[in-house]
């Protein structure tokens, strides 16, 4: 039987992207959802890794197969690495990314280009069917720019503008943008690690 790994997110634009980094893996990959596991998740760690194996370790609970949980989010220099762990709650869960990432642009009203350093962050837990866990961590580093740019990619990817590219990483194509985006890394870094289990 083909091994199975369950991602536990609930979001879409992220397991989209997920299901194309794993693509060239002889495993299945599904979500929660799909699975049908419903767990009661309270994302309530300080830091990307904390939150990661708080979502892998509670569906794991409930699964006997491979959990990985990606927690991410983007961290602005300027704004004290804001909006980080609450990249997703930022001006509330059902405002559009249009109106946070406008609101972010003002925020960085006047601010010149080298103090708009910023980094989309990735934590990837795994927690296997022995209970063996890890976390891995990748960024993918670049600028906030100065208006939204782009129809690819998903939540800030509009104003966040990579280095050694001038254009925003939601007007890349989603192989570009894989092959340098914290998710990319980060998810191939665990798949190299979880070598011999897949
Ligand atoms: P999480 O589901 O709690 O990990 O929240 C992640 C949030 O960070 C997303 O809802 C987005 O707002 C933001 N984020 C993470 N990765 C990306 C990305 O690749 N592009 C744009 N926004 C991202």
């Amino acid at each position: 039987m083909m091994k199975k790994i369950i991602f536990a997110t609930g979001n879409r634009d992220k397991m989209r992207e997920i299901r194309e980094i794993m693509a060239d893996c002889e495993v299945e990959i599904t979500s929660m959802k799909e699975e049908g596991i419903s767990v009661d998740i309270v994302e309530d760690g300080k830091t990307f890794e904390e939150n990661a194996l708080i979502k892998a370790r509670a569906v794991a609970s409930a699964a006997d197969a491979i959990v990985l949980a990606d927690d991410s989010g983007l961290e602005i220099d300027y704004l004290n690495k804001e909006p980080g762990v609450y990249s997703a709650r930022y001006m509330g869960e059902d405002t559009s990314y249009d109106i946070k990432n406008n609101n972010l642009i003002k925020r960085l009203e006047g601010v010149p280009e080298p103090q708009r350093t910023a980094r989309f962050v990735c934590a990837v837990a795994a927690v296997l069917p022995g209970g063996e866990e890890f976390v891995l961590r990748e960024t993918m580093e670049g600028k906030i720019g100065y208006e939204q740019e782009g129809a690819n990619g998903f939540g800030y990817d509009p104003i966040f503008y990579p280095d050694g590219f001038s254009c925003s990483s939601a007007a890349l194509s989603p192989e570009q943008k894989n092959e340098i985006s914290h998710r990319g890394k980060a998810l191939r870094a665990v798949k190299e690690k979880l070598g011999k289990n897949l």
